[in-house]
């Protein structure tokens, strides 16, 4: 690419467009910082609903609303230029109806500039997602383990062993259907997730969900080792972030108590240094 040639961002129709082409690489990201981290390198940026837990403490996604997806939109927007954003839609913002969806995901997009949503189910999502591509919101479904039903499923399981496969190949039909532009699935066995990649025409994003999607998804915070509460099986620990900061602070308290720091390179001089010194 030269350097006058205009960088687009990533859209819905390019991420369809990747369907059986390279795998797309997705990050979730929460923060500017990490917005642009990612940014350099992924396809899609999703501001998950898990920043709930990973962010907040929360003991799952369920307290995660509107204003904290809002504000945390906003950030990330801030720090892409090239990769797709795509908003999460909290729990309690879309299960009510179609015009509930509609009011709420228009207002991620309108807030925040991007240009997708993300939300959870399948069968019984599907006349709610045709109404929001219907009417200009493009949206990324999530099927298999769906962590916003946590207390209906009993647990963060695999979905989609024996009887349930089924099922979910309805789900992942339908939300093709209803017009999503791709779909995540979330610790689908890895049987069931090629079968559902090649039966779709639109892209699968796994995570949990074995090699034969179309792409793959972590929680950032995960890779980096910087969560620590539990590590699921699916998550690759690229980076113990969590383990370098904590031996920097523990660095930073020892000399400040020992009064090693801050050192004279990091104060400022009583006179004002002359004119073309460093201050
Ligand atoms: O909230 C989230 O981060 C997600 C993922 C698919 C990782 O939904």
């Amino acid at each position: 690419m030269s350097a006058s040639t205009p960088v687009r961002p990533t859209l819905p129709v390019d991420i369809l467009a990747r369907k059986g082409a390279d795998p797309l690489v997705c990050l979730t990201a929460y923060t500017t910082p990490v917005a642009r981290l990612v940014d350099l390198h992924c396809d899609v940026v999703l501001v998950g609903d898990s920043l709930g837990m990973v962010l907040y403490g929360l003991p799952s996604t369920l307290g995660v609303t509107m204003e904290m997806m809002i504000a945390h939109g906003q950030a990330v927007m801030r720090g892409i230029s090239h990769a797709m954003p795509v908003i999460d839609m909290p729990f309690g913002s879309y299960e009510e109806g179609p015009q509930q969806a509609f009011r709420n995901a228009s207002r991620l997009m309108a807030e925040t500039g991007a240009p997708a949503i993300k939300l959870e189910g399948g069968i019984h999502m599907q006349e709610t997602i045709a109404f929001l591509t219907a009417r200009g919101v493009p949206v990324m479904a999530h099927i298999g383990l769906t962590p916003q039903a946590v207390n209906t499923l009993g647990g963060y399981k695999v979905v989609g062993r024996d009887d349930e496969a089924a099922q979910v190949m309805a789900d992942a039909k339908a939300v093709q259907a209803a017009g999503a532009f791709s779909v995540v699935l979330e610790k689908t066995p890895q049987g069931l997730s090629e079968r559902i990649t090649q039966a779709l025409t639109i892209p699968t994003i796994g995570i949990g969900a074995g090699v034969g999607c179309d792409g793959q998804i972590l929680v950032v915070d995960d890779m980096l080792g910087l969560f620590t509460d539990f590590q699921p099986k699916f998550v690759k620990r690229y980076a113990t972030l969590g383990q370098t900061a904590s031996g920097a602070i523990a660095d930073y308290a020892a000399e400040v108590r020992a009064r090693a720091f801050p050192g004279p390179e990091h104060g400022f001089a009583d006179v004002l240094p002359a004119k073309g010194a460093k201050k």
